[in-house]
């Protein structure tokens, strides 16, 4: 297809010198011999280069400029005057001009800087065409995987980052009940402040004629929205503010929007995953009762030992997310015993080998049962370790000392201890010196030393969960 160039130019002389030149170079030629058709031309038509003279009968040329960037930023312009000050040329070219022509000219140069910017134009359309298409094939992976909330807003924010270098990135969910739209993710160059929520009545209005608005901010920045939307209801939204020098160009608005139409699409799958995997975890915390609620001496075991391995956490001066890791962990350590048999599980006497053989494979039932959800990896290990002893000689793999997890070895020694402290239907539970006494004796040998000493030292607490 041939290119075609639009020439805006009052002197008829020049306008068919150029017309003949260019159109045995094979462009396509159109021109006018005033600003406003030129404006005109440029609304109604696609061109791919603009050739425009400064001195025009009816316009000053600058106007002419700036209304055709307005109309298409990226459309390139060559200025042509007779007058080429410095000032001119910088005002021109800060105006978004790609080159500046004095009159009169060489007709070499001037096809030169014609080849030159049409160059720069394709390789630039497709450079960024590539990056738009990586950008939705990434995108697109983290739909089809369906990934949680919080992984899509990290790959959506990496995405625009990497697109578009804004100076602030914000993430907004709707918020039904409060009609906000909340801030949950964001990114920003220094010394930038991100509004934390919207009002529903401040933004909807906004969005009435499409999904993408241009917000003028007092902070010298120009803001873009774009709106997510689901099936049913309104998701969120994108912000994305810009220097109020960079030009967003009209490809980039048309990628904001189909961009809009993919990521709505996978927050709506992620919110949904958050949702199936709540209620996978509120099922598994009811089987977890269940399971124990079917033996007298069990019943609120997971519970205990969550306590006490949350007690030696916070001795150990773990972070709150450690603690809350340690405690789901605590919570889920036995959820394989669902898939051992009753008569082995509840059998009042002692277990033979077979049976105990069985028994050992509970923690990998374990992981097994919680594989379908994507909970850190922590607390997947944590429960399938916690029967590993430090001299190697725990089960399920043997592992010794600093090969087991921390997580695990709170959990077996707060295990031990509950199960020490209860009844069982082949012995009576030991009284708390004697407890102590066998958690010491077998620090360095089962459990870990540090974590027996930080446990015993919180006797009054202890005394407390029982
Ligand atoms: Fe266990």
């Amino acid at each position: 297809m041939k290119d075609r160039i639009l020439i805006i130019e009052d002197s008829e002389e020049i306008v068919k010198l150029l017309k003949d030149i260019l159109t045995l170079r094979n462009f396509e030629i159109e021109y006018v011999f005033n600003g406003i058709e030129g404006i005109s031309k440029v609304k109604e038509n696609l061109y791919s280069l603009v050739i425009l003279d400064l001195q025009l009968p009816d316009m000053d040329g600058f106007n002419v400029l700036e209304e055709i960037k307005k109309i298409n930023s990226s459309l390139p312009v060559i200025v042509l005057t007779g007058f080429g000050t410095t000032e001119n040329i910088v005002r021109a070219i800060k105006m978004g001009a790609e080159d500046f022509i004095e009159k009169p000219f060489e007709i070499e140069k001037f096809l030169i800087s014609i080849d030159n910017v049409l160059k720069t134009l394709k390789l630039e359309k497709e450079v960024s065409k590539l990056r738009m298409i990586e950008s939705i094939l990434e995108l697109n992976k983290s739909i089809i995987t369906l990934s949680e909330p919080e992984t899509l807003f990290d790959r959506i924010v990496s995405i625009l980052e990497n697109l578009y270098s804004p100076e602030k990135i914000g993430i907004y969910l709707y918020e039904q009940e409060s009609k906000r739209f909340l801030l949950k993710k964001s990114k920003i160059k220094k010394l930038q402040k991100l509004t934390l929520f919207y009002p529903e009545k401040e933004i909807f209005p906004y969005f009435e004629k499409g999904n993408i608005v241009f917000l003028d901010e007092t902070s010298g920045l120009n803001e873009i929205m774009i709106f997510l939307k689901g099936k049913e209801k309104s998701l969120g939204l994108i912000s994305l503010s810009f220097k109020q020098d960079r030009k967003i160009k009209e490809e980039e608005i048309k990628f904001f929007t189909s961009l809009a139409i993919q990521i709505s699409i996978g927050l709506e799958n992620a919110l949904l995953l958050d949702k199936i995997q709540e209620s996978y975890i509120n099922t598994i915390a009811s089987l977890v009762k269940s399971l124990e609620a079917k033996d007298k001496y069990t019943k609120g075991h997971s519970e205990e030992v969550a306590k006490y391995s949350v007690l030696i956490g916070n001795n150990l001066g773990l972070t709150t997310e450690e603690i809350e890791i340690l405690r789901d962990s605590s919570f889920l350590h036995d959820l394989g015993k669902l898939g051992i048999k009753d008569d082995i599980l509840l059998k009042p006497t002692k277990l033979n080998k077979n049976e105990f053989d069985i028994i050992k494979q509970h923690p990998i039932i374990t992981v097994e049962i919680l594989s379908p959800l994507n909970l850190p990896k922590e607390i997947k290990e944590a429960c399938l370790y916690h029967h590993e002893k430090i001299d190697g000689s725990g089960y399920p793999f043997g592992l010794k000392g600093k090969d087991i997890p921390l997580y695990a070895k709170i959990i077996a020694v707060a295990d031990a201890f509950s199960a020490m402290t209860s009844d069982r239907p082949y012995r009576k539970r030991l009284i708390l010196n004697e407890a102590f006494e066998e958690l010491k004796k077998n620090a360095g040998l089962q459990f870990d030393e540090q974590i027996v000493e930080v446990f015993l030292n919180s006797i009054n607490k202890i005394k407390e969960v029982i």
